[in-house]
């Protein structure tokens, strides 16, 4: 192994002695009760990290770089194409938006412990929503703007939050899309499911599109014109700071929980070893504040360690050019982005020579960092020669809240490998297992796992389900947790993540469960049986195609058929899915039990050679898909 070896000593350190690595991490973070214990391990396979530590995470993010005299450092700068805007937020005014927030809420009796839903578009205000409802020490769970009110309804339905905090619209490049009819359909469905509604909705108005509020619906700026600031509110470490919901195999989702101390201990962590980011560095994460890689990369870790965090509201192309990217970073002078592969391809397809970099100064630029999905080799080369500084890959979850396995720039720079997200991080015992839970050699693919525990940062639990948390990802191998992907080790421990080993794809960085999409297939009253795969695309990774199987006797042209499987995902799950290809064939694979051989279908559609299971009911049927099957060109 090439290196200084300061990785290889952290790395070593932090599974031998997890109590002192990770207590010695945690004093980058003020507490109000210090911790004295890391892991508490007396109700494993559930872990805790820091039990006695108590502390306030906004705090951390703001509060603290204010006290220290840096309160006039931009804390936020945000960059709005398409709304021609921009703004910069100083420490000091940022703690001063949240906390008056905080106060606000507190009036709408929103405390410790209590739930808000942010649906929010990339404005400042959800930034302040999610850090104001830390100071509270209530939960946010922030929900994407690309969802179906349905979508919506299911994480207000699970989460029961006393307040959901929206906008009058947010601004896409082919639409406005208003967000309040959205809000007040999920409302109906939640009460329609029996469920909780929340006590007050409070709508941020933009000019793009104003909104016409009705009872029980608050504006925002008189709710905060009239509130008092609120002061920080010390939870325990354990305490959960947010849920975010995320895709599974099956169609309802995964309230991922994150506590307070674990993830801005791994957090300031991760900014300094991974992605070499201190105080007053300019950093870039072009993603969305409703995924994961926003909760962590867009808001706390960059706030957390005192950086001025970039908040975009656009996207790569189109706003208004494929130029977009490099003026941001160029302008703002950042010294790290972080984005997905899909942004960069978007890009090349329209500019593929690059001839949009040159327009700008991009000398403070040192690292581009992807992740997401899989970064593909020609994305990796396009890059590195245009930009002409290392690209990163590294590979993490929803779950895991920071990387597994990444290229620790601030630590020690390993040798890029294409294909690899390089190494397992600090606290991360990765390892890759074979069907029966034998260690596959070096080189050899199987399920990546990881040893339990957990580093701090990952997730405890589901929301209030511990049940559905261990049978989801601790009880395939007893004693690892299933990331769900599949990959290999090489000889030099470095990691290749292959794809995703259940139903859950990953269309253009976004994590989309075809459990959810078949549920919409199978729901029409034409179709008896169906399946939905990714499909390899050159622009968005992955995409869902749809086989449907019509009821004898139904009655319908194929064409309409397809019109109204496409706008019901649409309207269900959201034009998120990105879900146009729906074929009608006259069977599906299955297995001689009735399981359908959506891997097999997966392996045919991807051009790839497979091997057809010995136990398929009808290999004529299989035979029959291969030309639906075949890949688009
Ligand atoms: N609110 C409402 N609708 C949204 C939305 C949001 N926040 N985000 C996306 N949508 C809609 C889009 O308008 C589009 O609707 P349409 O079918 O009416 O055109 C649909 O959802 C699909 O959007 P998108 O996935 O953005 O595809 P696209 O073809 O418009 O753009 C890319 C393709 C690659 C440019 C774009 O997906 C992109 O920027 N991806 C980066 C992803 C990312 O940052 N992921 C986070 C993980 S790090
Ligand atoms: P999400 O929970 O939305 O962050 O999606 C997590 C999934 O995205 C992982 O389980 C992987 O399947 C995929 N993924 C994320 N980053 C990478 C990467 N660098 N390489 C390969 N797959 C990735």
């Amino acid at each position: 192994m090439v290196g200084t070896g300061a990785y290889r000593e952290q790395y070593r350190r932090s599974l031998e002695d997890p109590e002192a690595f990770w207590l010695e991490a945690a004093r980058a973070v003020d507490w109000t009760r210090t911790p004295t214990i890391a892991l508490d391990e007396t109700r494993a396979p559930l872990y805790r990290w820091f039990p006695d530590g108590e502390l306030n995470t906004a705090a951390n993010a703001l509060d603290r770089h204010v006290d220290a005299g840096r309160g006039e450092q931009d804390a936020l700068v945000w960059d709005s194409p398409v709304t021609g805007s921009s703004a910069h937020y100083s420490y000091r005014r940022l703690r001063d938006e949240v906390a008056t927030l905080a106060g606000a809420l507190r009036s709408l009796g929103v405390g410790k412990g209590d739930r808000v839903v942010v649906y929010l578009p990339m404005v400042p205000e959800a930034v302040v929503a999610m850090l104001a409802c830390a100071r509270l020490g209530a939960v946010h769970s922030v929900v994407f703007g690309g969802f179906a009110p349905r979508e919506l309804a299911a994480r207000i339905s699970d989460a029961a939050p006393k307040v959901v905090l929206t906008a009058s619209c947010g601004i896409e490049p082919s639409r406005i899309v208003e967000y309040v009819p959205i809000v007040r359909e999920a409302l109906n469905l939640v009460h329609d499911d029996g469920a909780r509604r929340p006590d007050h909705v409070v709508v941020l108005q933009r000019d793009a599109a104003r909104a016409d509020l009705r009872d029980g619906e608050l504006d925002w700026n008189d709710l905060v014109a009239s509130a008092q600031p609120a002061a920080p509110v010390p939870v325990a470490a354990t305490d959960p700071l947010y849920v975010l919901y995320t895709s599974g195999t099956t169609g309802r989702p995964k309230g991922v929980v994150r506590d307070n101390g674990g993830h801005a201990v791994a957090l300031a962590w991760s900014m300094a070893a991974v992605y070499d980011i201190g105080p007053g560095d300019v950093w870039w994460t072009a993603s969305d504040v409703g995924w994961v890689v926003g909760h962590s990369y867009i808001v706390y870790a960059p706030l957390l360690v005192g950086a001025t965090t970039v908040l975009y509201e656009g996207k790569p192309v189109g706003t208004p050019d494929a130029g977009a990217f490099w003026r941001v970073a160029a302008e703002h002078g950042v010294k790290a982005l972080f984005t997905a592969p899909t942004a960069l391809r978007a890009v090349k397809r329209v500019d593929p020579e690059g001839a949009e970099i040159a327009r700008y100064d991009l000398g403070k630029l040192r690292t581009l960092f992807l992740a997401g999905e899989r970064l593909d080799p020609q994305t990796y080369h396009w890059a590195s020669e245009r930009l002409g500084v290392p690209v990163i890959d590294h590979w993490w979850q929803t779950e895991t809240g920071w990387p597994i396995a990444a290229n620790p720039r601030g630590l020690e720079a390993m040798p890029v490998k294409p294909g690899s997200a390089t190494v397992p991080m600090p606290g991360w015992d990765v390892r890759v297992l074979n069907q029966s839970g034998q260690e596959q050699a070096a080189g050899v693919e199987g399920a990546i796992t990881v040893k339990l525990p957990l580093p701090p940062g990952s997730l405890p639990t589901l929301w209030g389900d511990d049940d559905r948390f261990v049978e989801s990802y601790l009880s395939r191998y007893e004693g690892h947790y299933l990331t769900g992907d599949s990959g290999y080790l090489d000889a030099d421990g470095y990691l290749f993540v292959m794809g995703r080993t259940d139903d859950v794809i990953n269309v253009a960085g976004h994590r989309l469960s075809t459990g959810a999409m078949e549920a919409v297939l199978a729901a029409h009253p034409a179709v008896a049986e169906c399946a939905v795969i990714g499909v390899r695309d050159a622009l968005k990774g992955q995409v869902p195609r749809g086989f449907v199987v019509l009821k004898a006797g139904a009655d319908i042209p194929e064409e309409q058929l397809r019109d109204e499987l496409v706008a019901a995902v649409r309207a269900e799950i959201g034009p998120v899915a990105a879900f146009r290809d729906v074929a009608v064939v006259d069977a599906l694979p299955k297995t001689r039990s009735g399981k359908i051989l959506r891997a097999t279908m997966r392996g045919l559609a991807d051009g790839r050679d497979v091997v057809v299971p010995s136990t398929i009911e009808d290999p004529g049927v299989l035979d029959r898909l291969r030309s639906a099957l075949r890949p688009a060109t």
